[in-house]
C-alpha cells in the first residue's frame, strides 16, 4: 500500500493540478495494490463553529485522482484520506508546546458538526468514485486527539473511557453507513503517542477493538503527535522531526518496521496495517508470514522509488529500498508548503544533493528552533 502522502499542491490550489494527477498515475504504474491520498480536509479552513459545514470546504478535482487511478489499472484502488482542516480546537482545552496560545475545547455542538462533516465527506469520496477512505486519526489530528487519554481531558459522552474517546469514530461511521453502506472505511490510529499519559503498547489493543466495534473495517497503524516532538533523541529512540512518526536512521533491520511489536497483543478481526520503516522486501514477507499484520504500506520508499513494489515482484536489484529515511522529503514539503510552491514532494537525497544538505541542517535543528519559550 503506498501510505497517505500529503499533497501539497492540493492544499495550496484548491484543486488538483495536472502534475499532481500524473504523479498519481506514476504511483499506480509502480504497483501500489492500494494507494491512501494525501489528506483532504472535511471542515472549511479557520476556526470552526457551530455553523461551519462540509459544503463549504471548497476543494474541486479530487474525481480526477480516483479516475486516473481507475483508468491507468483496472485494479488499481484509491482511498481518500480524510481529515479536519485547521479548525482551531481541541477535544479539551491543550496548550502545544510549540505555541503559546492555548486552543479552546469543543462544544458538543461543535463535534456534531465534525460528525456531519466527516459524514458528509464519506457520501461525497463515494460519489467521486474513490474506493474507500481512511480517516487520519494518528499524529495528533483532531481525531487522534479525541483517541488519546493525553489529549483527551473530557468529562461528557466524548471522553473519559475508551468506549466515550472512540465514540466520535463510532458515531461518524454509523452516520455515513446510512448512505453508503458497506463502502470501505479505514482508520489510521496511533499505536503510541510517545509521550507520557498518552496511547501507549499496553493501552493500544482495547482501543484498537473498540475502533473494530465502530463499524471500521481495516486499521493502519501508527504513532507520534507534535507535542512528543519536543522530547529528546535518547527518550524517543529516534531523531525528532517535523513528521510525527518518521524515525529516521533506519539502517539496520530491528529499526525496521518499527511498530511491528505493537501488533503483537492486538486480537482483531479487521486487517492491520503497518507502516514505518518498511524498507526490505525480504524482512516485510517475513513479518507477513507471522500473521499479525495483513498489509504493508510506505510512504518515504515510494517518494524515492515509485517503482518500488514492482521492482520487488520482478525481483530487480536489492531488496531493500533505495530510500535512507533522511526525511529531506519532510523538508521539501515543508518549504513547499511555505514558500506557495505548488510542486509534488521530491526525494532531495536522489534529485537535489545540494538542497539534501541544506535539508539535513534543518532536520537537526528543527527540535531546537520549536522548543518551549
Ligand atoms: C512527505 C510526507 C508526507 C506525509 N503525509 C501524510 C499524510 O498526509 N497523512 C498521513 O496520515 N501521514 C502522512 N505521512 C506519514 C506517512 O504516511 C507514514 O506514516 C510515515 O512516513 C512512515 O512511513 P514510511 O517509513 O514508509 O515513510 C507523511 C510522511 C511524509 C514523509
Amino acid at each position: 500500500m503506498r501510505s497517505a502522502t500529503w499533497d501539497v499542491p492540493v492544499t495550496l490550489t484548491r484543486d488538483v493540478p495536472e502534475d499532481v494527477v500524473d504523479y498519481y498515475r506514476t504511483i499506480t504504474l509502480g504497483g501500489a495494490g492500494m494507494i491512501i491520498t494525501g489528506d483532504f480536509p472535511v471542515t472549511p479552513d479557520g476556526p470552526l463553529t457551530s455553523s461551519s459545514s462540509f459544503d463549504d470546504v471548497g476543494v474541486t478535482g479530487l474525481e480526477e485522482i480516483a479516475d486516473i487511478v481507475h483508468e491507468t489499472d483496472e485494479r488499481g484502488k484509491v482511498l481518500a484520506q480524510l481529515n479536519t482542516g485547521y479548525v482551531g480546537k481541541a477535544p479539551s482545552l491543550r496548550q502545544s508546546p510549540f505555541s503559546k496560545n492555548p486552543t479552546p475545547a469543543l462544544s458538543e455542538r461543535e463535534i456534531k458538526v465534525i460528525i456531519d462533516c466527516f459524514a458528509h465527506a464519506v457520501i461525497k469520496a463515494k460519489s467521486l468514485g474513490y474506493d474507500g477512505v481512511q480517516f487520519h486519526a494518528a499524529h495528533g489530528t483532531l481525531l487522534c486527539d479525541f483517541l488519546s487519554p493525553y489529549a483527551n481531558k473530557r468529562e461528557d459522552d466524548y471522553g473519559g473511557t475508551v468506549r466515550k474517546r472512540v465514540r466520535i469514530i463510532n458515531e461518524i461511521v454509523t452516520l455515513a453507513r446510512q448512505e453508503v453502506g458497506d463502502f470501505p472505511i479505514l482508520i489510521k490510529a496511533n499505536c503510541t503517542d510517545y509521550i507520557e499519559g498518552g496511547i501507549d503498547v499496553d493501552s493500544f489493543p482495547e482501543i484498537a477493538l473498540e475502533i473494530e466495534r465502530s463499524g471500521i473495517d481495516a486499521i493502519e497503524i501508527s504513532g507520534g503527535r507534535y507535542d512528543c516532538l519536543v522530547r529528546s533523541e535518547e527518550e524517543l529512540g529516534f531523531r525528532p522531526m517535523p513528521g510525527a512518526e518518521s524515525h529516521t536512521r533506519i539502517n539496520s533491520v530491528d529499526k525496521q518496521s518499527y511498530f511491528y511489536p505493537y501488533t503483537e497483543n492486538l486480537h482483531l478481526s479487521i486487517p492491520v496495517i503497518l507502516v514505518g520503516g518498511n524498507k526490505d522486501v525480504e524482512h516485510l514477507e517475513k513479518l507477513l508470514k507471522n500473521g499479525k499484520v495483513d498489509f504493508m504500506a510506505m510512504c518515504r520508499p515510494l517518494i524515492c522509488e515509485p517503482d518500488l513494489p514492482n521492482r520487488w515482484l520482478l525481483g530487480k536489484g536489492k531488496s531493500v529500498a533505495q530510500c535512507i529515511s533522511c526525511n529531506s522529503c519532510i523538508y521539501d514539503m515543508i518549504r513547499n508548503f511555505i514558500d506557495k510552491h505548488a510542486r509534488i514532494t521530491r526525494c532531495l537525497y536522489k534529485e537535489d544533493k545540494g538542497e539534501y544538505k541544506t535539508a539535513q541542517k534543518w532536520l537537526s535543528s528543527w527540535v531546537e528552533n520549536h522548543k518551549v519559550q
